[in-house]
């Protein structure tokens, strides 16, 4: 790893762009300190072959003599152009290079990152701030930092010369350009924060766009026609960033451009002081000319390379603000080992478990305890936002930052191995993953551990009600799914859903989870999904989350949640008869069945539908 957890300044980037590539590191830093010491040179080479031409000219030397200046002028660009067209080569490689070994490590670090990190708009800003320019920030701020020995060198011999022919001016060009590095730091600090604002900006208009082109909002953007609306508020946040861009640069340019006053000021005096020593003979007049022409380099670089150089720096410096702040940023333990294999538990507790997302005051989870015993299956009613996702992802350890206990076999679920942690549930979440690679591996991945899935991830195809679907697929189980693939299929939002069961089916943990993963089939159809899903996971331990109590009364125990607690415990005719909340609303929606026909038992119904066959019956 080259990335570390640590405060980065500027020098580090010498470091780290070393461990990256010793070869162009060393290339690049040879190059720009030959470069820096060219302009000094050049003044002597330039003197002398000024001098020396007048000389020629009086006839107070030989045509012989100038061969020599000439040689070196030439030398001087020859090599001029040749490094160009070298280091522009070297640059487009060292830019591959750098990608390739840093974007990786950023890519590996965001997958550890803690959940909670991912959920956090601040964080979420951060992480797009930092991760997809690390390699660009990196090479070129290790570019500044020769940029500056070059400026130094460059600056130095420049103003030594000078010292040697006319001591006091030398000086002064050294004091006035204090104030200019000032000037710039600022603007570069300025810089970096709007571009800060920006990014911000930025994402909001990018959902946007994205939004108005995506694939998966085709349909309701025809249906609702909000393009047009979308367009206009794309348009309003696209210009405030603009303008906002624009109001910074310009008053950057304008600071630049008194910079650029100052060092014009500084040549005029130079010349105007140099008059009196070379009309005396004191200085040559090859010197003369030479030197004049390095300070005006000089003042021009001052006036807008140096400026630039500066507020460049200043900029990057805080990028590695940012990147110091990123590789801090809390990771999950051993975030990328696999579940433990043939994990199992006879308890799950929770104790007076008590949860608010952090950064949030709302206490979503109030005191809520309750036992889950193994081979039992589960229910959990609740109205939207009760907290009965919130429930699964403090089971499956996304968030550890609750009050009182979750106990795994007596055991703190917060001193399970992450390994652990993953062995023991797996989830179907409502808002599912759907992964655009094979349909085989869409499935095989819940197991990973195993070497041989191909059995298995058949009958999960069966079991999952898929094998229709897949008969229809032209390479079968190795037709690579979604839209980013020439070849890919892309399935109906209720085939995908059978995928992600699948996919759960496929998976060893003893603790089956599903969050409402039937949202699109019809109340029947789920009601079948859950009745096969429990037949399946026989000696397994299932939790159902559903609206739709059809499903429920298959359960063994029900919890109805609100106001962050478990109001009413027990199974469907108990809680039937007890005539609270749950007694309401299963009869809320039996009229609703009713309405629709369906006023059999549905779990009953269900059963006569996947007759004969192992599958969970087609929703249609
Ligand atoms: N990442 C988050 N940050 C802050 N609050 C959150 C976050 N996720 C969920 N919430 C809030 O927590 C509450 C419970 O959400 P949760 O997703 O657990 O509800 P739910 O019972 O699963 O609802 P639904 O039936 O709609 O799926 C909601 O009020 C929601 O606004
Ligand atoms: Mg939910």
């Amino acid at each position: 790893m080259v990335l570390q957890k640590k405060k980065y300044g500027n020098l580090d980037m010498i470091a780290l762009s070393f461990k990256v590539s010793p070869l162009y590191s060393l290339i690049f830093a040879v190059q720009r300190i030959l470069g820096a010491l060219l302009p000094t040179i050049s003044i002597f080479v330039n003197a002398q072959f000024i001098n020396t031409a007048m000389a020629v000219l009086n006839k107070k030397a030989d045509m012989r003599a100038i061969h020599m200046p000439i040689i070196l002028l030439a030398a001087i660009m020859v090599y001029q152009v040749l490094i160009g067209v070298l280091m522009n080569f070297v640059n487009c490689r060292a830019k591959i290079y750098y990608r390739m070994k840093l974007r990786p490590e950023m890519i590996e670090k965001r997958a550890r990152l803690q959940y909670r990190h991912i959920e956090d708009p601040k964080t979420a800003d951060l992480i797009k701030r930092v991760c997809p320019s690390v390699d660009e920030n990196i090479r070129e701020m290790y570019t500044r930092i020769l940029d500056v020995t070059d400026t130094v060198v460059y600056i130095l011999g420049i103003v030594l010369t000078l010292f040697t022919q006319i001591w006091w001016v030398a000086l002064f060009i050294l004091v006035s350009s204090v104030p200019i590095l000032i000037i710039a730091t600022k603007a570069g600090k300025r810089s970096y924060d709007a571009d800060k604002e920006m990014a911000k900006v930025d994402r909001r208009a990018n959902y946007l766009s994205d939004v108005l082109k995506s694939r998966e909002a085709v349909e309701e953007r025809s249906v609702y026609g909000y393009a047009g609306k979308l367009n206009e508020l794309y348009g309003k946040r696209y210009d405030f960033a603009r303008k906002f861009r624009l109001k910074v640069s310009r008053s950057n340019f304008i600071k630049n451009k008194m910079g650029g006053i100052i060092t014009s000021f500084l040549s005029v005096i130079t010349m105007l002081a140099m008059l009196k020593p070379v009309t005396e003979g004191r200085i040559d007049f090859g010197m003369f000319i030479a030197l004049m022409g390095a300070v005006f380099g000089l003042s021009n670089r001052l006036s807008w390379g140096v400026n630039w150089l500066v507020e460049d720096l200043a900029r990057r410096k805080e990028y590695l603000k940012d990147l110091t702040e990123f590789m801090f940023l809390d990771e999950q333990e051993d975030a990328d080992v696999l579940p433990k294999e043939n994990m199992t538990f006879s308890r799950l507790e929770f104790i007076e478990v008590s949860f608010r997302y952090p950064g949030t005051d709302k206490l979503i989870l109030d005191k809520v305890s309750f036992v889950i015993e193994n081979g039992k299956h589960y229910s959990f009613v609740g109205v939207n936002g009760a907290g009965k996702t919130t429930i699964t992802k403090l089971i499956t350890g996304l968030y550890t930052n609750y009050e009182g206990n979750i106990l795994v076999d007596g055991r703190s679920l917060r001193d399970l191995s992450p390994s652990e942690i993953k062995g023991l549930s797996s989830v179907v979440y409502q808002d599912f993953a759907k992964y655009y690679i094979t349909l085989y591996d869409n499935i095989a991945i819940a197991h990973l551990n195993q070497q041989d899935s191909l059995a298995d991830v058949e009958k999960a195809v069966r079991l999952a009600g898929l094998s229709e679907a897949v008969g229809k697929l032209a390479d079968g189980l190795d037709t690579p799914l979604g839209k980013i693939q020439e070849t890919g299929v892309d399935l109906s939002g209720g085939e995908w859903q059978r995928v992600a069961i699948a996919r759960s089916v496929m998976s060893p943990a003893p603790l089956r989870i599903l969050d409402e993963p039937t949202a699109a089939l019809d109340p029947i159809g789920e009601s079948m999904v859950y009745k096969k899903f429990e037949q399946i996971s026989k000696g397994k331990t299932t939790i159902f989350i559903s609206h739709r109590l059809g499903s429920t009364k298959l359960a063994d125990i029900i919890f109805v949640l609100s106001g962050g607690k478990i109001v009413e415990k027990g199974s469907h005719s108990e809680l039937m008869a007890e005539e609270g909340v749950y007694y309401e609303m299963f009869n809320a929606q039996a009229e609703w069945y009713a309405e629709s026909g369906h006023t059999e038992h549905l779990a009953e119904h269900s059963t006569e539908h996947s007759n004969g066959t192992e599958a969970i019956a087609d929703a249609g």
